[in-house]
């Protein structure tokens, strides 16, 4: 232990007082200790510092700062050298704040497109997502500040996600929900780490043993702090025995007095107590130097810049039919579409950052030298899916007196959100009858889309050109314009991959649907893992984007360690190509998909230019998690490495002989037919539990403090079912106004325990406690237990906060 001389001038109660949150992003100080407060903010794509009444889902403003593009955007560059740039800005401009913890990179595996978070996070893939997060973890550290990658782990739906329970078989977990969290933890070594509010196969990822001590303390060496989501801690005294560090947001008296208990009652040891302070001293101390020796100030133009060059590497090119893009000068083109005005360039929720300035696509077109002829501007639909046909009108008579149209088409900001899943995977009907429209009259559409995640598209048939804006940040719009003009040749290659309707994706079946239990039932196959082995089409695989230019790999050498190959740029534009390289075992015993990636290169290059490039194989390439000998194990024998421009497009491949481990087949007698075919929509119950290992568990609501208050309905409570019916009822009128109110949303699924977590102290368990008696039908004695546990706590917070104050 580094701290053990505080430590040990600490009494019990300012050591249980110091592993949880002061307000809503602060910790507390101890001054006669010589403990400074640090501040946590959101977020993964810029700081968002809530100077004044905070809240935590970003409702209210926060201090201006650079708004990077997401990271679902980013991972696109598959360029760790720019996410750490990015990082590192964050981190200068967090710093700059006087933040300490910033509270990002979201690494969550994007297992269906419709998760609503899915800007938030980097792939499907876990070797992607890792190393992106990786480089950012390294930038935003670089200064001494700490990153908190989130959110571990299986959080991969925003329905209940403080009730849900994650169910999936150890495989899979290891090898697609952690393996990202694996490669940052031992990477980058971020000094903090968050957990998510779930639980994975019944236990509370914040208190969940095997999570946070087998795997994350003692396999890959953490010894940062551990920080529970907001409100996502349900028994603090377990987690602090687990591994868990600091609760925020600021549960007040009661969860110091709950922890003391527990030390006294011995269900947490002492020295389980002085290990959780003295990562957390290490944190603030650490921290808290860094931000006081940082500036005040950064330089916003550049961070501008760097926003700019971010977005413009992530851009995707989807479609270019005839060679439309690069736009040409001379070319009459008329721009239509209301995020060309009013652009969509990040998600809704704690991530939202109050952009320092916000670039418009259109007045980077106006403003463009390239000698392309604007005629003229129309918003063409109403940004939340109202009919307009006067708008939609105005549009059409504008694309007749263009050469080439402009069409700024994309989810709009309620269709991705922090709390709330996409109810589908459509564009809105308006913007594809204003492309329809369009098109029947100028066939020359150019169509660039911002959102977040996959969107369907049966409608690419009626545009030229496709181009994937994602959500590129405040200067995302000088980005796209930079490629629409041929000022920058287009090299971002998709994260995710595209599917043609959402009824192809691997997980519809056990993606936000009732009940608490989310089964992850498709195993191993999410996205390309999927389609590939199951042989289902998408419209856009993993891995893919066109360039303005082209490029020929040759001179493959490989070996178990790596490939390294010739790539040379065949057309006549400068650009950049991602040179991905995926493993397939073609005869392989223990069922695995058709192939995974497992390194990738950026190379950039002239025309005309050869470089050779590199990639590199770790640990990571040829193992599986056997569940039968608990560990990490290869495969003998041969191995295809598959070089490729795409998960489809792979252009040269070498056979390889690794020695194996010869582990005893982990599934040997079982019945997997599904899995090892990869066609997991048929996975039958008996299939999955055999996977699991054991018998899928029973979803029921139980009365208890972890009862949403949405499933107040299922209590014995008259005040319960009113209660139920308000939240209900406004939250429905939200959702029929088309606004729905994420506030709301979270109040209704959230556990009633969170009300004791998340009030600052003013609710006490016992109260809810309370709550609970009330709700299994004792009214009155529920009723007066409130009211006795309310003046109990009033009493003794007032009592404590004097001490601490003191001392
Ligand atoms: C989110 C976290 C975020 C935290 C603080 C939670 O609701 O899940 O990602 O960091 O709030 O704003």
């Amino acid at each position: 232990m580094k701290h053990t001389d505080i430590i040990r001038k600490l009494n019990l109660e300012q050591k249980c007082a110091l592993l949880s949150g002061e307000t809503v992003f602060t910790t507390r100080a101890l001054p006669g200790k010589g403990i400074p407060s640090i501040t946590l903010s959101d977020g993964p794509n810029g700081v968002r510092k809530q100077a004044g009444a905070a809240d935590h889902l970003g409702l209210n403003p926060s201090v201006p700062a650079t708004c990077f593009p997401t990271s679902s955007a980013t991972a696109c560059s598959w360029d760790e050298a720019l996410g750490e740039a990015v990082g590192e800005a964050m981190g200068e401009e967090a710093a700059a704040q006087e933040v300490a913890v910033l509270l990002g990179p979201g690494l969550n595996i994007q297992r269906s497109p419709l998760c609503g978070r899915d800007f938030e996070y980097f792939s499907e893939d876990p070797i992607l997502a890792g190393k992106m997060a990786a480089a950012y973890v390294r930038g935003i550290q670089k200064k001494g500040i700490a990153a908190c990658p989130k959110h571990f782990a299986v959080n991969s739906q925003e329905l209940r996600r403080m009730a849900s329970d994650s169910v999936v078989d150890e495989r899979t977990l290891r090898e697609l929900y952690l393996t990202g969290f694996e490669i940052v933890v031992k990477e980058a070594r971020p000094k903090t780490i968050m957990t998510s509010y779930n639980l994975i196969n019944g236990t509370y990822a914040n208190e969940n043993a095997h999570l946070l001590q087998d795997i994350l303390r003692k396999d890959w060496g953490f010894d940062g702090a551990v920080v529970t989501d907001w409100g996502g801690s349900n028994d603090h005294a377990l987690g602090v025995k687990n591994g868990s560090t600091l609760e925020m947001p600021c549960p007040g008296g009661d969860s110091i007095r709950e922890l003391m208990k527990a030390v006294k009652d011995g269900k947490v040891t002492e020295a389980d107590l002085d290990a959780r302070l003295d990562e957390l001293l290490e944190l603030v101390l650490s921290t808290h130097a860094a931000v006081e020796k940082a500036p005040r100030t950064f330089d916003a133009a550049a961070h501008h810049a760097l926003a700019r060059r971010a977005a413009a590497e992530s851009i995707v090119l989807l479609k270019n039919e005839d060679g439309i893009l690069p736009l040409k000068a001379g070319e009459k083109l008329a721009v239509i579409g209301d995020f060309a005005q009013t652009p969509r360039y990040q998600g809704a929720g704690s991530s939202a950052v109050n952009a320092l300035q916000v670039d418009a696509l259109l007045d980077c077109i106006k403003a463009d030298d390239s000698g392309i002829a604007f005629v003229g501007y129309a918003s063409g639909f109403d940004r939340q899916g109202a009919a307009d046909p006067k708008k939609q009108e105005e549009a059409v008579s504008l694309a007749k007196q263009a050469d080439t149209v402009l069409l700024c088409l994309g989810l709009d900001e309620l269709r991705e959100s922090e709390g709330l899943d996409r109810a589908d995977m459509a564009l809105a009907e308006n913007q594809q009858q204003l492309l329809d429209a369009v098109a029947a009259v100028n066939p020359n559409v150019v169509v660039l889309l911002s959102a977040g995640a996959p969107v369907e598209t049966p409608w690419v048939g009626r545009c030229k050109a496709l181009v994937y804006g994602a959500l590129g940040g405040q200067a995302g719009a000088g980005a796209a314009a930079d490629i629409l003009t041929g000022k920058l040749c287009p090299c971002g290659k998709l994260s995710q991959t595209w599917a043609k309707a959402y009824d192809d994706t691997p997980a519809k079946a056990n993606f936000g649907g009732e009940g608490r239990n989310v089964e992850y039932r498709e195993g191993l196959y999410v996205g390309y893992r999927y389609y590939q082995t199951a042989g289902v089409k998408p419209a856009f695989p993993f891995g893919y984007g066109l360039s303005y230019t082209t490029f020929e790999y040759s001179g493959l050498k490989a070996d178990e360690t790596g490939v390294s190959l010739t790539v040379t740029n065949t057309g006549s534009a400068a650009g950049a190509e991602i040179v991905q390289l995926y493993v397939a075992k073609p005869d392989a015993k223990v069922f695995r998909p058709e192939q995974e990636l497992k390194g990738f290169a950026k190379v950039s290059l002239a025309p005309g230019e050869s470089k050779t490039v590199a990639i590199a194989l770790d640990d990571k390439a040829f193992r599986y998690w056997n569940v039968k000998t608990n560990a990490w194990e290869v495969e003998g024998g041969s191995y295809q490495l598959r070089v490729g421009a795409s998960s489809v497009d792979i252009r040269l491949t070498a056979d390889i002989t690794v020695k194996g481990t010869n582990a005893p087949d982990p599934y040997a007698g079982l019945s997997l037919t599904h899995y090892v075919s990869g066609q997991i929509t048929y996975v039958t119950d008996a299939e999955f539990e055999a996977l699991l290992g054991h018998p899928i568990p029973e979803d029921v609501v139980r009365i208890d403090r972890n009862m949403t208050l949405g499933e107040m309905d299922h209590g014995r409570s008259p005040l319960g079912w009113l209660a139920q019916k308000v939240l209900r009822s406004r939250l429905d009128a939200s959702f029929a106004k088309g606004k729905p109110d994420l506030n709301t949303v979270f109040q209704y699924n959230m556990p009633l325990r969170a009300l004791a977590k998340m009030t600052n102290g003013m609710v006490s368990m016992g109260m809810v406690d309370g709550l609970v008696w009330e709700l299994k039908g004792f009214w009155l004695v529920g009723i007066v237990r409130v009211i006795y546990e309310f003046i109990k706590n009033a009493i003794l917070n007032a009592q404590l906060k004097k001490r601490l104050r003191q001392g």
